[in-house]
């Protein structure tokens, strides 16, 4: 069979350089990746990582998700404008109080998680109805089912491309086009540190001194906590999304982090969403103490399955 043509967005780094890398060195040789980027001064890290498979079943182009027209001339370099899988991961974050945040800020997290998505589907939809197949990924996450302090914005923007999927997806099926979204808990990428940094350097003045102190001590300092004890790596997320692509029939909806599934089943346990909220502020606010060791178990827990599933490997049983 005819490798099938991928396109992914975001490959400058995280998940869409691993992903991208992933596919392009698929043994069974399945995919043909145009991995994009916005900025092709960033594609080192991305040529390094693809060694032999780079322009040969790994092309680099340049692509803006807030840009139409670079969009549109992306897809049109590519031969008849054939894409059969088209994954959709360039993303930005956004943490904080929303007093300290500017209306311009919020409106660019959309622009690029929101209307940059939407903007590919529109590009390539019609080519792939046409041809009455095609798979379309969008890197969403938890937060596109649960909210999470301080995250309003981000979350939000998440939502909404759930929201667009869910609507889009019934029409979809009517031209045999398959619509997955990806939902990773946290993933330790450059995403974390450019929002931590922005973060650290942020000017709180707006906000009263009690919402500050809540944002940049508990939530900062739990945060860290959570990467480090929860976190996958994007390597993890390009397995998940690998194995998701190669399915007979790929799923609407796929967790990569099954320590979520609980957290965002909650609210469908009580509609009245009381459950919910109850139980993140106490997580949050009042049993703090509780998550830290927590956190350091599943660690710790983490650390020693991954030894054992590295002997197991070196012993040839996996
Ligand atoms: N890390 C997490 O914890 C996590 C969890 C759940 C979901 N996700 C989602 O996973 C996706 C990838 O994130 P990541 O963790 O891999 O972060 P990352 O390392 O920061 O990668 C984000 C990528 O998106 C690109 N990008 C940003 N704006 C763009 C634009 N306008 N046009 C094209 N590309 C643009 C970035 O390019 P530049 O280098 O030019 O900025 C970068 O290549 C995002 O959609 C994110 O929301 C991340």
């Amino acid at each position: 069979m005819d490798p099938r043509t991928v396109l992914i967005t975001g490959c400058s780094s995280g998940i869409g350089l691993a992903l991208a890398v992933k596919l392009a060195q698929d043994e069974q040789q399945r995919f043909k990746v145009i991995a994009t980027m916005r900025n092709l001064a960033k594609r080192e890290a991305l040529e390094e990582a693809a060694g032999d498979a780079l322009n040969r079943s790994l092309e680099i182009k340049e692509l803006d998700v807030r840009s139409e027209q670079s969009i549109r001339d992306c897809v049109d370099s590519i031969p008849e404008r054939h894409i059969d899988i088209l994954i959709n991961n360039a993303g930005v974050g956004l943490i904080g109080p929303i007093e300290c945040q500017s209306i311009e800020d919020m409106q660019g997290v959309f622009e690029t998680n929101f209307y940059g998505v939407v903007r590919m589907i529109k590009e390539v939809l019609p080519d792939m109805k046409r041809r009455r197949s095609g798979h379309i990924l969008v890197m969403s996450s938890v937060m596109g089912l649960q909210g999470i302090v301080f995250n309003d914005i981000y979350a939000a923007s998440k939502f909404a491309i759930e929201g667009f999927c869910e609507s889009l997806m019934v029409q979809a099926l009517m031209f045999d086009i398959h619509l997955t979204l990806i939902e990773p808990g946290p993933v330790v990428t450059e995403f974390e540190m450019k929002v931590y940094e922005d973060a650290i350097r942020g000017d709180y003045s707006k906000a009263d001194p009690e919402t500050a102190d809540l944002f940049t001590h508990y939530y900062l300092r739990n945060s860290k906590a959570i990467f480090s004890s929860l976190g996958q790596t994007p390597d993890e997320i390009a397995e998940h999304t690998l194995r998701v692509l190669t399915m007979e029939t790929p799923p609407f909806r796929h967790q990569t982090n099954q320590v979520y599934t609980p957290l965002t089943a909650l609210k469908y346990a009580d509609p009245s969403g009381h459950l919910v909220n109850d139980v993140f502020y106490k997580i949050v606010f009042q049993h703090d103490t509780l998550m830290q060791a927590s956190l350091r178990a599943i660690k710790l827990l983490r650390w020693k399955v991954q030894k054992v599933q590295q002997g197991a490997k070196n012993l040839g049983f996996l």
